[in-house]
């Protein structure tokens, strides 16, 4: 995800300071080179000496210390391609908002010309304060990204008090992934998402489901925001953590998933139905557990609504992407689905293929457009997968809205 990036960390004193050795061991596993320094307030909570080992570079503490060719904030400031400052503190923001520059860190943001992402957390009284919410405004107008804290259990115990918990290190990720994205080819453009299973209940402990974990349309959504969409995700369950600045609807039963689609719609935008429907349901639920019987049990099983069939109806400008998983006569079965559901082009992902299809953080897909014409692809992160899908579903808009 982060192949190749020059990430600077910049610590700040508050508890969740532990929690940066995670991000740190996640952005690395994700492909960044990491560096790090720490406000002499984050000393005291955690050990230089803890990000010097995981990042095998010495962890900048010392505003007056030389480097090899430059005094250290210079260096510090001209080496990365983004800085990220977490978890940033009101005291940390509020001397950023003000041009101070007193410690490695803050003298450090002041230098760069590169981007940087402030991710705060703090006591929720911290966060309400009105200097803060003054001083993360003057953030946002110096063009600094500012990722909201959120809401839940923190170091304090207020626990529902309000916001100013550190987001958990997947939404970070995904902050970070959307915020250095390079082109913004989506902007304002709706998109709306299906993923993962659905589960039909055959009785209060019982249902008909399937493997989809929800990986790749998870994947798309997170893309679609990198790329400035205005995401809605519609998801089955799962234990995937939605990506940051996604609008998600959870739901169980394949006719929610379709009600919910349907309410968000995305005219003038573009449908992309990832998800794996259980094309059947129960034709009674039974509302007590169905006790065994004889040796030979019948489960009458009735028709869901197929989504894109349905939404079909709807669709006048926008584009709508579908996806076939495929075990035999691919081609044909995928060239009847792209044709029935009117789609714009069909996603072909084959469950033997090594490293494809569910759970896979990789996927091999090919992509089928009316007409006949296949693009073929070798086997990718699901996010890389995902930027193909978009960049081919941007052209067909674009095209589309030209021709108007
Ligand atoms: O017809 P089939 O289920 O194989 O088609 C797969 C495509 O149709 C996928 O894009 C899937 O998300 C979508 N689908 C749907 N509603 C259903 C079943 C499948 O939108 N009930």
């Amino acid at each position: 995800m982060f192949a190749g990036k020059k990430i600077l960390v910049g610590i700040c004193g508050g508890i969740a300071a532990y929690k940066i050795c995670e991000l740190v061991r996640e952005l690395q596993r994700q492909g960044a080179r990491i560096r790090t320094m720490l406000t002499p307030a984050a000393t005291r909570f955690i050990s230089p000496l803890t990000f010097a080992s995981l990042t095998s570079a010495p962890a900048a503490v010392d505003l007056f210390a030389p480097s090899a060719d430059d005094i250290e904030h210079i260096e510090l400031a001209k080496w990365p391609d983004m800085i990220i400052i977490t978890p940033a503190t009101a005291t940390t923001i509020a001397k950023c908002a003000h041009g101070l520059a007193d410690n490695i860190v803050t003298a450090t943001v002041l230098a760069t010309r590169k981007p940087v992402m402030f991710i705060p957390a703090m006591n929720t009284g911290m966060w309400e304060n009105p200097a803060t919410a003054n001083n993360v405004m003057r953030l946002h107008d110096f063009g600094y990204r500012v990722v909201e804290p959120e809401f839940g259990a923190m170091a304090t115990r207020i626990e529902g008090a309000g916001a100013g918990r550190l987001p958990e290190t997947e939404t970070i990720i995904s902050h970070v992934f959307q915020y250095q994205w390079p082109d913004k080819i989506l902007d304002g453009v709706p998109l709306t998402i299906t993923a993962g299973r659905t589960v039909e209940k055959i009785d209060p402990v019982r249902f008909i489901s399937n493997h989809s974990t929800g990986r790749m349309g998870f994947a798309i959504a997170n893309v679609a925001a990198a790329m400035g969409a205005r995401v809605k995700l519609v998801h089955g369950p799962t234990h995937l953590r939605p990506p940051a600045n996604v609008e998600t609807f959870s739901v169980e039963s394949a006719r929610d998933m379709f009600e919910f689609t349907r309410e968000h719609y995305p005219e003038n935008g573009i449908l992309i139905a990832a998800a794996a429907v259980a094309d059947y349901r129960p034709l009674h639920y039974s509302c007590s557990k169905i006790k065994k019987q004889k040796d030979e049990f019948a489960l009458p099983l009735i028709k869901n609504p197929d989504i894109l069939l349905e939404l079909k109806k709807l669709k006048n400008k926008s584009i709508h992407i579908g996806f076939a998983l495929e075990t035999n006569d691919v081609l044909a079965n995928a060239a009847a689905k792209l044709s029935k559901k009117n789609l714009d082009f069909i996603v072909i992902n084959n469950p033997v293929d090594e490293g494809a299809g569910f759970a896979f953080k990789t996927n091999k897909v090919k992509m089928l457009f009316p007409g006949g014409k296949i693009l073929d692809f070798p086997l990718k992160d699901k996010l890389e997968v995902a930027a193909e899908i978009l960049q081919n579903a941007t052209r067909l808009l674009i095209n589309k809205r030209a021709t108007e």
